[in-house]
């Protein structure tokens, strides 16, 4: 399973870079005002952090202009995938870009039909949002589920990227469901690694170690 950053924190993005688990990052409009920052500067340098797709998002909502900006956020860096919102003009866009050999990444996904939509328009990834989804009382992961079913039916090459990622429990959860992709913030990559159990062990083992003395180096 690959693992994407939710952020458009480029400090946030060199330091879990450097663990070694990031395969790419994603940001959306919202994640690019956050950062107070021009979106073609910021995503620029996420670009030269990252081997892995950046997912940079279109901004207009019809398909002449959205052509526009993605040929303009192409030029930035070699690793760019364009986010298209699944809308008609979106998936419209998605597959002129497709056909032409770069990847997109639809997004804004919340029902199966969509993402079989976003499938045939030649989508690299499709983004369905989990954790919206929970917010409004209906399983997040379900969809997953029913994303994993109808693909496994056909030969689509599109990747299933688990977004709107609230906590581990998705990340294990979209795991077990075969998602190719979880897009993760920050802080739920950082909360992966912790387990009270890990803590309180390595300090019993640091404990004993330092009793006898020894060093290994
Ligand atoms: C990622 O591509 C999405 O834009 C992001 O995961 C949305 O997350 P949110 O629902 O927490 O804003």
């Amino acid at each position: 399973m690959k693992f994407f950053i939710d952020t458009a924190d480029v400090a946030e993005i060199k330091d879990l870079a450097a663990t070694g688990l990031v395969d790419g990052v994603t940001t959306n409009p919202s994640l690019i005002a956050k950062s107070g920052r021009p979106i073609l500067e910021v995503i620029k340098e996420i670009c030269g952090v990252v081997d892995g797709p950046v997912s940079a998002e279109v901004t207009a909502t019809d398909h002449e202009t959205m052509m526009k900006e993605a040929a303009l956020l192409l030029k930035l860096a070699d690793n760019i995938a364009i986010k298209v919102p699944l809308t008609v003009d979106g998936l419209k866009t998605c597959k002129a870009l497709s056909d032409d050999g770069i990847q997109v990444n639809v997004t804004l996904c919340f029902s199966a039909g969509q993402a079989l939509l976003a499938a045939k328009a030649g989508a690299a990834f499709i983004s369905p949002f989990v954790g919206r989804l929970d917010d409004i009382g209906i399983n997040g992961m379900d969809l997953i589920a029913d994303i994993a079913d109808i693909y496994a039916n056909f030969d689509f090459d599109t990747e299933i990227l688990v977004a709107s990622v609230r906590g581990p429990q998705h990340v294990i959860d979209a795991a077990k469901l075969g998602a190719d992709v979880a897009t993760l913030p920050p802080a739920v990559l950082r909360a992966l690694y912790n387990h009270p159990l890990t803590d309180k062990g390595l300090d019993a083992f640091l404990k004993d170690w330092a009793k006898t003395g020894q060093s290994i180096l």
